[in-house]
């Protein structure tokens, strides 16, 4: 077996991981009526604290409850930010007692936020850095899924784009109160911080569109005002969509935003991809293979080939990749080829919440056996027939919650 993965890592704040394992974010959609942490989350925390992971990343928690992801999503509420800390204190105190860091993912959904999920009022926008719908194909469903159910967003103002700044500091300084190790800021998969950083949602004339540098303002703004609000040893990650790298143009305006955001106070980096439009963090690992393996060296995970050709740009700020890992081999030569430094595990991660201490650093289980396949979840009819491409990630995403749910309870009735 390698010892790669079962390696510790002290990032730049000091935070320690014991390991490379990292159990990615994935909403839970189980939140109560204030949008706060439930028992079910504290018993499924807990058992994931007990799996053996190096770190452990929240499903996206909104930092503002008028626009969110799902009707059941965590986030912030700035009038109960004290039931905030106390719910989430819970939910820290079980998960970290093995020593495994908690990590807060935080997140604005911007105009992928659908009707009925957020306490915005039914006729009000989305916002977003420019008023561009979402486009989710010319069928008759999806155009009614991007006109009526996102619908276009509002263009946000200054003093929005204050107020977003504000919520992403406050959240982060809650999370440290409640005792977590860190923050993600959520970047990727099309949410508000992506729909900045990329020209095609972003068409803004002022500090924050039109240049590269101008496009991650933002985000800058955040992680300086996340930094000057909590002590330094705690931890703040960014997640990250990889680009067209083929595209050299494309790339360079990756790496200039990539060095500004890291150079605002980083301690890791995700890389990830995808959005609602085209949801490529949850394609199947085959899908993923068949595509690459035409074009270049099949690897694993789906991302690593975008990890690679931005490493050498940010040598001294650890990488995570997400998505596809399925084997402790794919895992072990990810890190021992250096392309990663840290590895991310979603849905297999729901299906064996202890997969470390049980299968990938066990000793006892052979690299042959060392397999946590997932097999795809098929959309309903209808969803198949409606041309929307992200139809099936969307049954995919429902059914991997309603297990993390299902192991929330059952882990109520568990022995002690
Ligand atoms: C049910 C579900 C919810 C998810 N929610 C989030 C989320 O809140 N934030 C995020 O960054 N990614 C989210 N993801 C994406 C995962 O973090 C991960 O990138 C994806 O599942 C691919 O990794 P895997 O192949 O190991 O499953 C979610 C995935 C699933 C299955």
């Amino acid at each position: 077996m390698e010892s790669t993965i079962g390696k510790p890592l002290t990032l730049s704040c000091g935070l320690q991981l014991k390991n490379r394992l990292v159990k990615a974010a994935m909403a839970e959609c189980m939140a109560d009526d204030n949008a706060l942490p439930t028992s079910l989350h504290n018993n499924l925390y807990r058992t994931w604290g007990e799996g053996g992971w190096g770190m452990i990343l929240t499903g996206n928690v909104q930092v503002d409850r008028m626009y969110l992801g799902d009707p059941r999503d965590t986030a912030l509420d700035s009038t109960r930010a004290a039931e905030f800390v106390a719910k989430w204190r819970i939910l820290s105190d079980g998960c970290t007692k093995a020593g495994s860091a908690l990590i807060m993912q935080i997140n604005h959904p911007g105009r992928q936020s659908p009707l009925g999920a957020g306490t915005r009022r039914f006729c009000e926008s989305n916002i977003a850095p420019s008023p561009i719908p979402l486009d989710f194909g010319s069928g008759l469903l999806a155009k009614f899924a991007s006109s009526f159910v996102f619908g276009t967003p509002r263009e946000m103002t200054q003093a929005d784009i204050d107020s977003v700044v504000k919520q992403f500091v406050d959240c982060s300084r809650f999370a440290y109160e409640a005792g977590l190790q860190g923050v993600e800021v959520h970047a990727a998969h099309g949410y508000l911080l992506a729909q900045f950083l990329s020209p095609r949602t972003n068409h803004r004339k002022d500090r924050y569109g039109g240049s590269p540098e101008a496009r991650a303002q933002i985000i800058t703004d955040i992680v300086r005002g996340i930094r000057a609000a909590v002590p330094a040893s705690f931890c703040v990650g960014i997640k990250l969509n990889s680009v067209d790298h083929q595209s050299r143009e494309t790339l360079a305006a990756c790496v200039e935003q990539l060095k500004l955001i890291v150079a605002a106070g980083i301690d890791f980096i995700e890389i990830s991809g995808g959005t609602y439009e085209d949801p490529q963090m949850l394609q199947s690992a085959g899908q993923a293979q068949k595509e690459k393996s035409s074009r270049t060296i099949a690897r694993e995970a789906f991302f690593l080939e975008f990890a690679s050709a931005i490493r050498h740009e940010i040598l001294d700020v650890p990488l995570m990749v997400t998505g596809g890992f399925r084997s402790r081999t794919g895992l072990s030569a990810a890190i021992r080829d250096n392309a990663c430094d840290l590895v991310g595990l979603g849905r297999p991660a729901v299906l064996r919440p202890d997969l470390p201490k049980s299968v990938i650093l066990n000793e006892t289980v052979t690299d042959e056996q060392a397999l946590f396949q997932t097999s795809p979840i098929e959309p309903s009819w209808l969803l198949k027939k409606s041309g929307i491409k992200s139809a099936g990630t969307g049954a995919e995403s429902k059914w991997y919650s309603s297990q993390m749910q299902r192991k929330g309870r059952e882990a109520a009735v568990a022995p002690a």
